[in-house]
C-alpha cells in the first residue's frame, strides 16, 4: 500500500492508514450496491403477476440508480488512492445480502423481498456515517447521498406493501 502512504498528491487525511480504512468502508458499501443491482436485475426477469409490468420497469430504474451510486462510491475510494475490488468474488465475499429465490417470483413477493434488502443496506450504510465522518467528511458526504437515495427507494417500495407513509 505504498501508494496510499507516500504520495503528496493524495487527499490529506490526518493519518495515511485512514485512507485505507476509509476506502475499505467505501468498498464494503460498493459490494452491497453491486449485489443489490444483481438482485434487482434477477427480479426484473423473474417477476410474475398482475403488477409484473410496472415492477419490471421500476426494477430497471432501481438497478440504474444502484449502479450509479456504486460508481460514485468506488470513485471516492479511487480518489483516496485505493482501487476497490468490484469483481464477482469480492462482492460475494463482501455482501451480506441473501439471494432471492430461483424461478418466477410473484409481484407482491418481489416488493417485499426488495423492501427488506434495501432497508438492510441503507441501515448498514447509515451505521457507517458517524465513524467515517470522524475521519473524512467528503467520504461521509458520498455515503449520505447513498442513504438518502436508498431511504427514498425504501419509502416508495414500502407504500406498495400498503404500509403507512
Ligand atoms: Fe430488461
Amino acid at each position: 500500500m505504498d501508494s496510499l502512504t507516500n504520495s503528496i498528491y493524495l487527499p490529506p487525511l490526518a493519518e495515511p492508514h485512514e485512507r485505507e480504512g476509509t476506502s475499505r468502508e467505501l468498498e464494503a458499501v460498493l459490494h452491497e450496491l453491486i449485489n443489490l443491482a444483481l438482485i434487482g436485475k434477477q427480479l426484473h426477469w423473474a417477476v410474475v403477476g398482475p403488477w409484473s409490468r410496472p415492477l419490471h420497469l421500476h426494477l430497471d430504474e432501481l438497478v440504474a440508480s444502484w449502479r450509479d451510486l456504486a460508481d460514485t462510491v468506488a470513485e471516492r475510494a479511487a480518489a483516496l488512492g485505493f482501487v476497490p475490488d468490484g469483481q464477482l468474488q469480492a462482492v460475494a465475499a463482501g455482501s451480506q445480502l441473501t439471494p432471492v429465490p430461483q424461478g418466477p417470483v410473484e409481484d407482491h413477493v418481489v416488493v417485499r423481498e426488495l423492501t427488506r434488502r434495501v432497508a438492510e443496506v441503507s441501515e448498514r450504510v447509515r451505521a457507517r456515517l458517524e465513524p467515517i465522518g470522524q475521519v473524512d467528511l467528503a467520504s461521509q458526504d458520498v455515503l449520505i447521498d447513498v442513504v438518502r437515495e436508498l431511504e427514498k427507494q425504501q419509502w416508495l417500495l414500502r407504500v406498495q406493501l400498503g404500509e403507512h407513509v
